[in-house]
C-alpha cells in the first residue's frame, strides 16, 4: 500500500480522535486539516482556522500542520490521497463536501452522513452522483462509523451468516452521545424543551443527521434478501432528571431534552421483521442506564449478542481510521462496509 497522506476535514470531537489515533501509525502521515471558520467568535481559545492541528485536536504537541478553511486550497497544495471526513452537516452540503475531495483524487472516508452508508433503496442519486465521480477521479469512497458502519448493520448481517434461517431481526442501542460534538447534539436537539424539539424536528432545524428511512435496515434487508414493504419511524425526545455538560462544552438544564430514542421497524405484510431502537443519550449512567448494544435474530438458531462498554466515540473514529488499508486497496466507486475486508486495529 502507498503511504497515507491524509487531510482530516472537520475538526470536531470525532475528527480530532482521527488525528491523534493517526498521529500513532508510521504508515500515515498527516497533510492537512480543514475546518470552517467563525470570524464573530469572541473567546479566541475556541478558534480552530489558522492554528495548529495537533493544537486544535488536542495532541499536546504542534504537528506542523496549519488547519485552514479553504478546502480547494488544501486540497490543491496538500498532495494527499486519503481524505478522513468528519463534518456535521446536511446531505447536500456532504455530497457536495465529498464530490469537491474525489476531483482533487483524494479516496475519502466520511462518517458524516448515515443515508449514504448505504444510498442504493433510498437516495440512490446522490449516490449515483458520488459513485459516478469516484469512478471517473479512479478514487474510492466509503461512509463508515460505528452506526452506519459497524454495529446496526455488518454486526448483525454477520451473525446471519451462521443461521440457517432468520424470522426476525431485533436491534437495540444505548449510547451515550457525550463523547460527540456540539454539532451533532445540536442537531439531536439536546438541551431544547419538549415542545421546542418537537417544533424543530416538524421544521427540520434539527434532526437531519438521522433519516426518516434506515439504511442500516436497507442494508441488512438487502444483504438477507428480505423485500421489504416500507419502513416506519417513530422518534421519541428523552428528558433528563438532571443537569449534564460534556466535554465539548455543551450544557442542559434538568427537564430538558438528554437525548432521542429512534426506532424504525422494517415491515412486510403488516408485520415488522426488523426492529431497530437506536437512543441516543447524555451520560446515561447518571441516570442509572449502562451503554448497550444488542442484536437478536430470532431463526435457526437464535442468537442473543449483547456488548457492553464500547465507547461510541473511540468505536466512530477508530472504525473510519481502521478502514484506511481497504479504502485504498479497493477498485474506484462508492462503497459500502459490506463490500469491503472487515476492519481490523493495525498498529
Ligand atoms: N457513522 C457514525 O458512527 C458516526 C458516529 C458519530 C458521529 N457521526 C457523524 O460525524 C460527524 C462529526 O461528529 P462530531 O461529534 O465530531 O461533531 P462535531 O464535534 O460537531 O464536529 C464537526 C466538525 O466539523 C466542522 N464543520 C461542520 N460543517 C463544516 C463545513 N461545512 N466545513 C468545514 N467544517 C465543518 C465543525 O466546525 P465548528 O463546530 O467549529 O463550526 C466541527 O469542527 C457528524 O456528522 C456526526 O453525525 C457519525
Amino acid at each position: 500500500m502507498e503511504k497515507v497522506r491524509a487531510i482530516v476535514y472537520g475538526i470536531g470531537a470525532m475528527g480530532s480522535g482521527m488525528v491523534r489515533l493517526m498521529l500513532a501509525k508510521d504508515w500515515i502521515e498527516i497533510v492537512g486539516g480543514i475546518n470552517r471558520a467563525h470570524p464573530e467568535l469572541k473567546d479566541k481559545s475556541k478558534v480552530k482556522v489558522g492554528k495548529d492541528l495537533g493544537e486544535v485536536a488536542g495532541v499536546g504537541r504542534k504537528i506542523g500542520v496549519i488547519v485552514s478553511d479553504n478546502p480547494d486550497d488544501v486540497l490543491a497544495k496538500a498532495k494527499a490521497n486519503l481524505v478522513l471526513h468528519a463534518t456535521s452537516s446536511p446531505l447536500s452540503e456532504v455530497e457536495a463536501q465529498i464530490i469537491n475531495c474525489v476531483e482533487a483524487g483524494c479516496n475519502v472516508i466520511s462518517i458524516a452522513e448515515v443515508r449514504l452508508a448505504y444510498p442504493w433503496v433510498h437516495n440512490s442519486e446522490s449516490g449515483q452522483r458520488i459513485d459516478e465521480a469516484a469512478k471517473k477521479n479512479g478514487v474510492t469512497v466509503l461512509f463508515t462509523g460505528i452506526n452506519p458502519g459497524f454495529m446496526m448493520d455488518l454486526v448483525p448481517i454477520m451473525f446471519t451468516g451462521v443461521c440457517a434461517s432468520v424470522r426476525k431481526i431485533t436491534l437495540w442501542r444505548l449510547l451515550d452521545i457525550s463523547p460527540y460534538g456540539s454539532g451533532v447534539l445540536n442537531n439531536l436537539g439536546v438541551g431544547l424543551s419538549v415542545s421546542e424539539f418537537e417544533k424543530g424536528l416538524a421544521d427540520g432545524s434539527i434532526g437531519w443527521i438521522l433519516p426518516l428511512t434506515c439504511p442500516q435496515i436497507d442494508m441488512i434487508s438487502e444483504a438477507i434478501g428480505w423485500k421489504l414493504d416500507e419502513t416506519k419511524r417513530i422518534v421519541k425526545p428523552i428528558t433528563s432528571n438532571k443537569p449534564k455538560k460534556t466535554s465539548y462544552g455543551v450544557e442542559i438544564g434538568a427537564g430538558k431534552v438528554c437525548g432521542v430514542k429512534w426506532s424504525y421497524f422494517g415491515i412486510k405484510g403488516g408485520e415488522a421483521l426488523i426492529t431497530f431502537d437506536w437512543i441516543h443519550m447524555l451520560h446515561p449512567k447518571e441516570e442509572g442506564l449502562e451503554p448497550e448494544d444488542r442484536c437478536f435474530i430470532e431463526g435457526e438458531s437464535d442468537i442473543d449478542l449483547v456488548v457492553k462498554k464500547l465507547d461510541s466515540g473511540v468505536g466512530t473514529y477508530a472504525h473510519a481510521v481502521n478502514t484506511i488499508p481497504q479504502v485504498m486497496q479497493a477498485q474506484p466507486g462508492l462503497f459500502t462496509v459490506r463490500e469491503l475486508p472487515v476492519a481490523a486495529a493495525l498498529p
